[in-house]
């Protein structure tokens, strides 16, 4: 607890909460990740988050808020009658441009997210000041975009990403020590993490580009989030917190 790292992130996610937090919602989701677990831990001082229902993007933060005693509901389970049910979402980012682009999916958790930040009036970043980056995206990050994609259809989709986009590196993400083999998602898919680069925003049209690797038959999602976010917290190591919007 006294890693300045720990206390950067617990220190964006409670600004973050208190910031942002109405007694007027009533549907929040909750990001994926080790960021968010402080997202959760503040709203659980809270008494009005009890009034709240809340919608996980993975397996983890499903874990999260049942561990917390919130009272949980599932993107499924709710019925969708406008373009954003959500009234807030909390979700971390592995890389945030000063226009709120992020790149996700360091945690392997990508679709889900997207599903629920694309439903969410108000979609907002929490993060550590590693995440921080200037006008562009592509200088921060440690492995790439991350794109979730269908199995049988991983080694076609990288062949195109290195041919017809000019990818350096792709790679297929492995599960490590605790597991032989590739990533498997929460949807049972793979992660290609690809390096393209800097993403200069001036120079290209980035969700055109998002949009073209989307064609590509058998990728599920990117880990491209572009304009999407409407507030990025960063907590810094002296406890302090910057934010942009
Ligand atoms: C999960 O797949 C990701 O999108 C996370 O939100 C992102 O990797 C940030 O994670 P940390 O909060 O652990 O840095």
């Amino acid at each position: 607890l006294g890693d300045p790292l720990e206390q950067a992130k617990r220190a964006a996610a409670y600004k973050a909460v208190d910031e942002n937090i109405s007694l007027n919602y009533k549907y929040v989701g909750i990001g994926s990740g080790s960021t968010v677990v402080y997202i959760v831990e503040r709203l659980s001082q809270l008494p009005l988050s009890k009034n709240f229902i809340y919608v996980p993007t993975s397996f983890q933060s499903k874990k999260l808020i049942l561990d917390s005693g919130l009272r949980l509901s599932n993107v499924d389970d709710i019925n969708i009658d406008s373009d954003h049910v959500l009234d807030i979402t909390f979700d971390g980012a592995d890389e945030v441009d000063t226009s709120l682009n992020c790149i996700k999916g360091g945690g392997a958790c990508l679709f889900q997210e997207k599903l629920i930040a694309s439903l969410s009036k108000n979609f907002i970043i929490v993060a550590d000041y590693r995440k921080k980056s200037p006008s562009y995206l592509g200088v921060n990050w440690l492995k790439g975009i991350p794109i979730e994609v269908v199995p049988m259809a991983w080694s076609k989709i990288r062949n195109d990403l290195l041919n017809k986009f000019s990818a350096n590196k792709v790679t297929l993400r492995q599960g490590g020590v605790n597991k032989a083999g590739p990533v498997v998602t929460d949807n049972g898919n793979f992660i290609l993490d690809v390096e393209f680069g800097i993403l200069d925003v001036d120079s290209f049209d980035l969700l055109k580009f998002n949009q073209q690797i989307k064609n590509l038959v058998g990728v599920v999602e990117t880990g491209l989030f572009i304009s999407m976010a409407k507030k990025a917290y960063f907590g810094h190591g002296d406890g302090s917190v910057s934010s942009i919007s």
